[in-house]
């Protein structure tokens, strides 16, 4: 804000959108390699969900969904039900965004513990340098320490344990194959606070902070298990992962498993109104219907907002009728490869990683040692600044170790694959230049993707 407000500030005001392109006020075009915000799924510029909105808010614009159901809420209800990994008759709770959805999945979780006769159930157990939003709550559970600190005293009874990040694992990252410590120390740290006194967990199928964090196989499968064992009820946050930005409805389902509760936004509108839903196993939502005494005491005005309910089910639709879900695979998988072919040999590319249209491109200081880039100065904002200036809007993050995060929108066409994935090949040429680690002009990549060589000067 500080730099905004100086009077020869010159901020990029996105102004408009088509397909995987937008474009600022002076008329500047630039690929959208991170959907807005992993968001915009089924791309910029689509009239019928704007035309779906404008309809419902002329015939009825709210509904408090305190008082009354709304048909748009009935109808997205029963249309996640459908899609849902949470099981047959699973139910919605609507809310107005994905802090929204982990809040509600939270204190569900620790009121349906109350109803088990559990009152001591109070911790959640989350994954380190996990992300799940910014209310009192969803931040309490957040992994990332830079986040959470500065707002204390938090909800109490957070628990974070390690992330299965192969590249650097702190039990296994040498060895040839995974030795699966990381989920026994899941297990450990449930045994060490007392199982009794667990009410939750929460982690992403493939975790955005830290970039693209993909769970190993298997590595779900025996966290529901755990959850299973001890009674925690096991919430899959789904904000990023949900509506084919993995491949499938949802990350779980991908991975063959069966949230207890499955939380999600972003992708639910494809980012073109507000709303979040966390999506409830029967077993779970039946608990909390009967009498008075029985029901779940939250919710937000906005929640379900009718004519977010009406954007949702109008992308849901062009979701299924373009098969967006399987575009996220093939088009994933082929980004990757590309990728790879473009960077595998790069002294500063430590891992390419991810899943479906959610990957992150790993930036080391020497790709034979894994050494960190910790400490080089203003990286990320020098970073941003040369994928932006080569018309590529993605994300520089180091929240773990300096990633380069790309989440384009499911339509991505191939052209607009292959140029992203140029850019960032010339963007990662020019870092190992500002580090010295490649000669004056080399060129990395596949023929095909190799950017021009660019003079050392420029
Ligand atoms: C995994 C995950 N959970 C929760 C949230 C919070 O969602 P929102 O920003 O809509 O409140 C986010 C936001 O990025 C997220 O990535």
């Amino acid at each position: 804000m500080g730099h905004l407000s100086s009077t020869d500030a010159r901020p990029t005001v996105l102004v408009r959108g088509e397909g995987s392109r937008v474009w600022d006020q002076e008329g500047n075009e630039f690929i959208d390699a991170l959907s807005g915000l992993f968001a915009v799924n089924v791309g910029y510029g689509r009239r019928e969900i704007a035309d779906a909105m404008a309809a419902q808010l002329v015939q009825m614009p709210y509904v408090s969904p305190f008082s009354f159901p709304s048909l748009p809420m009935i109808e997205l209800s029963a249309k996640l039900a459908a899609i849902t990994t949470t099981g047959p008759q699973s139910r919605a709770f609507l809310t107005s965004g994905g802090s929204d959805a982990v809040e509600a999945a939270l204190k569900m979780a620790k009121a349906l513990q109350r109803k088990r006769g559990f009152a001591d159930r109070n911790k959640v157990i989350a994954r380190r340098v996990s992300y799940h939003g910014t209310s009192m709550g969803a931040l309490s559970v957040n992994g990332v320490t830079s986040i959470r600190n500065g707002f204390g005293p938090l909800v109490p009874g957070a628990r974070h344990a390690p992330l299965p990040y192969r590249f650097r694992c702190d039990y296994c990252a040498a060895a040839a194959a995974c030795a699966g410590t990381c989920i026994d120390e899941v297990e450990r740290l449930i045994a060490f606070e007392g199982p009794e006194t667990v009410a939750a967990m929460i982690m992403e199928p493939v975790q955005n902070s830290g970039g693209a964090i993909v769970s190993p196989p298997g590595y779900l499968q025996r966290m529901r298990e755990i959850c299973d064992h001890y009674g925690i009820v096991f919430i899959v946050d789904e904000v990023i992962c949900g509506f084919g930005r993995v491949g499938g409805w949802f990350g779980s389902g991908e991975m063959g498993v069966q949230p207890d509760i499955i939380t999600t936004a972003k992708g639910l509108t494809s980012g073109y109104a507000p709303l979040g839903a966390a999506i409830v196993r029967k077993e779970i939502a039946d608990a909390f219907i009967g009498d008075e005494g029985d029901k779940f005491v939250h919710g937000v005005t906005f929640g379900g907002h009718v004519a977010s309910c009406a954007a949702a089910l109008a992308n849901i639709a062009i979701i299924e009728r373009e098969d967006l879900t399987q575009r996220s695979r093939d088009m994933g998988a082929y980004m990757q490869r590309e990728l790879r072919l473009a960077l595998h040999e790069h002294p500063n590319v430590g891992e390419v990683r991810g899943m479906g249209m959610f990957m992150a491109v790993e930036l080391v200081r020497d790709r034979s040692t894994r050494g960190s880039l910790e400490g080089e100065d203003r990286l990320m904002v020098w970073l941003s600044d040369q994928l932006k200036s080569r018309g590529l809007i993605c994300r520089a993050d180091d929240r773990l170790e300096p990633v380069i995060q790309l989440a384009p929108p499911l339509t991505l066409p191939q052209s607009d694959a292959d140029a992203i994935v140029a850019i960032v090949a010339d963007v990662v040429q020019a870092l190992g230049r500002r580090l010295g680690s490649v000669p004056r002009i080399h060129v990395v990549g596949s023929p095909a993707v190799a950017p021009q060589p660019v003079d050392v000067a420029a």
